[in-house]
């Protein structure tokens, strides 16, 4: 999603991958930032947060994005904008677009798909129309923002795990020790499952009761087709 609406803005971007460690950026007056960051039990990860905190801004503008699994995102659009708007930025616009679920990956298969990708460049479009009348966003979300319950389970590899620590070297947080790869540091880990979906042998994954947990809840809240909200500031009244 982040480059579908990077296109759409049309302009020369520089990327900042979140999921490792990220330091200061040198961010000119004109520049535009842009966060996309995934909603984790309607919330964003802290450490995506914390991440993202070390982005300073001096007034500049900035979009809040996040992607969903189709469920909902609840307070983490807000939270976005809450810590944008802490870290000096403007935010002139935001967004929630709709991506696969990574835990149930049945839900929103698919998505983004082509109509998300004109959304988003259509998003885009509107913001740069926008950009020297703009006052702030607002976006839908509760303060206090509603604490998730945490999950006691985390992923972990069978024995057909042979260390190749692929998923150790891929893991956002280091929850995966180099030297035994089928465990998890559950203090650390943020469930995001990216090493699910990396491991080559297929054997890393949640344990099976939780899985069927979560996709019997999952397919009774997720019904339909919905599409990508975005919210864009409206000039000043006058
Ligand atoms: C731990 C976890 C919690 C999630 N919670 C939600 C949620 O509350 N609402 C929702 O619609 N999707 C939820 N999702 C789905 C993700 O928001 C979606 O798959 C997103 O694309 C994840 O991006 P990523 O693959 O970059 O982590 C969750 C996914 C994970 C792994």
């Amino acid at each position: 999603m982040a480059d579908a609406i990077a296109a759409g803005f049309n302009m020369p971007t520089a990327d900042v991958d979140l999921t490792k460690e990220c330091s200061e950026i040198g961010l000119g007056e004109a520049d535009i930032l842009m966060s996309v960051l995934p909603i984790y039990a309607g919330r964003i990860p802290k450490v995506a947060l914390e991440r993202l905190s070390a982005l300073k801004g001096e007034g500049q503008k900035a979009v809040a994005v996040v992607v969903y699994g189709n469920r909902e995102f609840d307070d983490g659009l807000l939270e976005t904008k809450n810590t944008l708007e802490g870290n000096g930025f403007q935010v002139v616009a935001a967004a929630a677009f709709i991506a696969e679920h990574s835990i149930v990956r049945s839900i929103a298969a698919g998505r983004p798909d082509a109509e998300d990708v004109r959304i988003a460049h259509k998003f885009a479009q509107k913001i740069l129309e926008n950009l020297s009348e703009t006052e702030g966003v607002q976006v839908p979300g509760n303060e206090p923002y509603v604490e998730p319950k945490p999950t006691p389970f985390h992923p972990s590899a069978d024995e057909n795990c042979v260390n190749c620590v692929l998923c150790a070297e891929n893991c956002p947080v280091g929850a995966i020790p180099v030297d035994n790869c089928s465990s998890c540091n559950s203090e650390l880990c943020i469930n995001c499952l990216r090493c699910v979906q990396l491991c080559p042998l297929h054997c890393r994954s949640m344990p099976a009761p939780f899985m069927a947990f979560i996709t019997q809840m999952l397919n009774e809240k997720v019904c339909g087709y919905k599409n990508p909200p975005v919210f864009l500031s409206e000039a000043p009244k006058t």
